[in-house]
């Protein structure tokens, strides 16, 4: 059974949906959630489903190797959902092409620092964009410019708003982040894929 680790800043849906997922698979398990805020409702998430969880500070994630050492140890791959902070390059080396983020747009539009979670929808809609989506990337050292591995787009009329869109991309993640990671994770131990 593969270990999963996963690394969110917020309200963690995302990070919930994998754990449900991944408890039914035979293939992985979420087995440790990370957060930058100690008050995130994904740590909360997490302990109901009976997951390890872990925050940690500026501090401990920059400038020491307490959090590499601790997920060197206990995981195989390394999931980013709505996780906010650059990742250190120590935590990259040590998991090439292991560390996989989504990005609720379709890259490179709409990424960068600061281009997280509503502040991507404002900016689709202040735009007046016709279509935008999701992407599932490899993660550099750069936000949100690794090799893309996946994107779905949608259409989006000029009535929807924010929210509206934010709504939809959520559920467009939902449905095909943990396809896409299985998926990965059968390339990476050569069984068969799923077709999406
Ligand atoms: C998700 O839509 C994710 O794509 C986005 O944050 C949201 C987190 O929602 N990530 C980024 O914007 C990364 N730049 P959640 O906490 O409910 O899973």
């Amino acid at each position: 059974m593969l270990r999963i680790a996963v690394f969110a800043s917020g309200n963690g849906t995302n990070a919930e949906n994998l754990i449900t997922y991944f408890q039914k698979s035979d293939l992985a398990r979420i087995v440790l959630v990370l957060s930058n805020n100690k008050d995130a409702k994904v740590l909360d998430r997490a302990k109901r489903l009976n997951v390890n969880t872990l925050d940690f500070t500026r501090e401990e994630f920059y400038k020491t190797n307490d959090i590499v050492d601790t997920i060197l140890k206990k995981v195989d791959f390394v999931i980013l959902a709505g996780f906010l902070w650059r990742i250190p390059e120590s935590l990259i080396e040590m998991f090439p092409n292991r560390i996989v983020n989504i990005h609720p747009a379709l890259l490179p539009k709409y990424g960068g620092k600061g281009m997280y979670g509503m502040r991507v929808h404002e900016a689709v809609k202040d735009n007046c964009e016709k279509e935008t989506g999701i992407s599932i990337h490899y993660v550099n050292e750069q936000y949100d410019e690794g090799g893309i591995i996946f994107q779905k787009k949608i259409t989006i009329s000029p009535q929807d708003s924010p929210e509206q869109i934010a709504g939809r991309i959520h559920k467009l993640e939902y449905k095909y982040f943990p396809i896409v990671i299985g998926n990965l994770l059968r390339a990476d131990f050569k069984l068969d894929r799923v077709n999406i």
